[in-house]
């Protein structure tokens, strides 16, 4: 049985990694929290039974307690990890994450020394890493069926009702206050794509914007609240009204959570009304792109296109990987994974089992890892510090690339934001 702390009881730590607890009482339990939220701590504490005396509502007094569990899931905000991650690695604890470990360079290659420093596992919620789909594409790649990998076309499509929930009115909307979206969203697709190629990556281009979420786009008639004053609510594909209250298909209880704690109907609506989540999707304080392009080439002149959307009718990543001998072709949502070899032109095609988890059963298989890294105190470890920090730096090159519109390489930029006289790998490394 291993024990945990948890910083942040909000969707991600509450309603996913906790909820581990309730479903496996004999792996893991949740010994304290610290949640800045009254309602959200209170409930989490009744649900998880937690003595008084360890129910937070900072992270600061509850890490000042030294070590009381095995680790410490940290779950803030984006711009909320690294300090609790610090204190935590300090204090002793393995350490779980949420992506992005840091919209800042430096403090995700702070992070990752620090992890060395104290001897202690620091695991980012890369989940897609363990999901089925992504677990049994490695296998197959590895397998060499395809040869070696030359190149990678990888489109992550966001989903238009997902991007306006989360990155136009929603929590990720605003750079300043989260991260750039290449970070935010696409940490994970930099993620699988430098697992998958397994090389370094050495260079970065970029381009994107936010094209249409935004003031001058407003359709004639459109109001400022979808449920108050928009004329036009019902031909307006991204209708608070629509994706919150009427259409079965998209909306879940996990968003509709988001919107109200107690996620019922009336308190939903009533909701929409007052707070961020009733909004014109064209009259909100986002900048967050709504689609980008990044080109990446790894060692060895391995090249990889990748190219994020929000305007996509389902959220899913699809993928083209070409190799010397074949060619996979595949797609998440559908869960297939197709493989043709040039020789003989056989097809092999992989029909995925995903368990009822989010993250298309990625979750819950996180959780799982994540304990198994506590338990052998890190000589099992799929998503650690190291290729973590090398794929958070990947990101914000591409985003310092779509900024300035210059190719990034990444060995001055890991100069640049560590230190004049250290090497990229010597940077990154933990
Ligand atoms: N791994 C993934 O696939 C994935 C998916 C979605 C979100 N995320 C990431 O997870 C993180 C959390 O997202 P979320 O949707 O759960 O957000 P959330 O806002 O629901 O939860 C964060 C919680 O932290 C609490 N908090 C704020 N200040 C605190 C403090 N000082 N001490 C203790 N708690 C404090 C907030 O009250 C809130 O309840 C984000 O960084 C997000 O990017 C990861």
């Amino acid at each position: 049985m291993i024990t945990a702390v948890l910083i942040g009881a909000g969707q991600r730590g509450a309603q996913v990694y906790a909820e581990y607890a309730l479903t496996h009482p004999n792996e893991l339990r949740i010994v304290a929290v610290a949640e800045s939220d009254a309602a959200r701590r209170e409930a989490f504490a009744r649900r998880h039974q937690i003595e008084r005396g360890f129910v937070f509502d900072d992270w600061k007094p509850l890490l000042e307690k030294g070590k009381i569990a095995d680790c410490a899931m940290i779950c803030t905000q984006d711009r909320m990890h690294t300090e609790p991650v610090k204190q935590a690695l300090k204090s002793g604890y393995h350490v779980m994450c949420e992506k992005p470990m840091s919209p800042s360079a430096r403090d995700c290659i702070e992070m990752g020394k620090l992890a060395k420093k104290y001897d202690r596992t620091l695991t980012i919620c890369h989940v897609l890493r363990y999901s089925p789909f992504f677990t049994k594409l490695k296998e197959v790649i590895d397998s060499a069926v395809i040869g070696d990998i030359i190149s990678i076309q990888h489109i992550e499509c966001v989903g238009y009702w997902h991007q306006a929930h989360s990155f136009v009115r929603g929590n990720w909307r605003n750079s300043e206050e989260a991260s750039p979206m290449i970070l935010q969203k696409s940490c994970h697709d930099m993620d699988i794509l430098a697992w998958l190629v397994g090389k370094p990556c050495m260079a970065v281009s970029s381009f994107g914007s936010l094209k249409h979420f935004r003031e001058e786009e407003a359709p004639e008639g459109a109001g400022y609240n979808c449920l108050l004053d928009c004329a036009v609510e019902e031909s307006c594909p991204y209708s608070a009204k629509k994706i919150y209250c009427d259409d079965e298909e998209w909306y879940s209880e996990t968003i509709r959570k988001v919107v109200a704690l107690e996620g019922t109907a009336d308190a939903v609506a009533e909701a929409l009304k007052t707070g961020p989540y009733g909004r014109c999707v064209y009259r909100c304080d986002n900048n967050v792109v709504d689609h980008q392009v990044v080109n990446l080439q790894f060692e060895g002149g391995i090249t990889v296109s990748f190219t994020m959307c929000a305007f996509t009718y389902e959220g899913s990543r699809i993928m083209n990987i070409m190799g010397t001998k074949g060619q996979i072709v595949c797609d998440m949502e559908k869960n297939e994974i197709e493989a043709r070899d040039f020789l003989t032109g056989n097809r092999t095609k992989h029909i995925v089992k995903v368990g009822n988890s989010g993250h298309s059963g990625s979750d819950e298989k996180f959780v799982r890892g994540f304990l198994k890294t506590v338990r052998t105190n890190g000589a099992f470890m799929l998503s650690g510090a190291e290729s973590s920090v090398e794929s958070h730096l990947i990101a914000l090159a591409a985003e310092q690339s779509r900024v300035t519109g210059k190719t990034i390489y990444m060995d001055e930029f890991c100069r640049e934001v560590w230190a004049p006289d250290e090497t990229k790998s010597d940077a990154c490394k933990r």
